[in-house]
């Protein structure tokens, strides 16, 4: 079976090559990159982040199996505030 692989760009200049499906949060602690976090339940909007202009919540959600071959995450948030 064919592995698919997506790369991601971030903010700090950083890129990963990951496997759809893997949880956004531990991608980005593995490119040096701190979101913000609250609850990790999907209800606070703490670790939006935006994927391609789209607002993704990353406690709850992964790299999306029928997504582009890249992906920009930019942060939605202000992350000092
Ligand atoms: S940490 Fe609260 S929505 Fe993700």
């Amino acid at each position: 079976m064919k592995t698919f692989e997506v790369i991601v760009h971030w903010p700090n200049g950083k890129y990963s090559i990951v496997s759809p499906g893997t949880e956004w949060l531990k991608i980005a602690k593995e490119a040096g990159v701190d979101i913000p976090t609250g609850c990790l339940g999907g209800s606070c909007g703490a670790c939006e982040i935006e994927v391609n202009g789209e607002i993704v919540r990353a406690c709850i959600n992964c790299v999306p199996i029928s997504c582009k071959k890249e992906l920009k995450v930019e942060f939605s948030n202000d992350p000092y505030w």
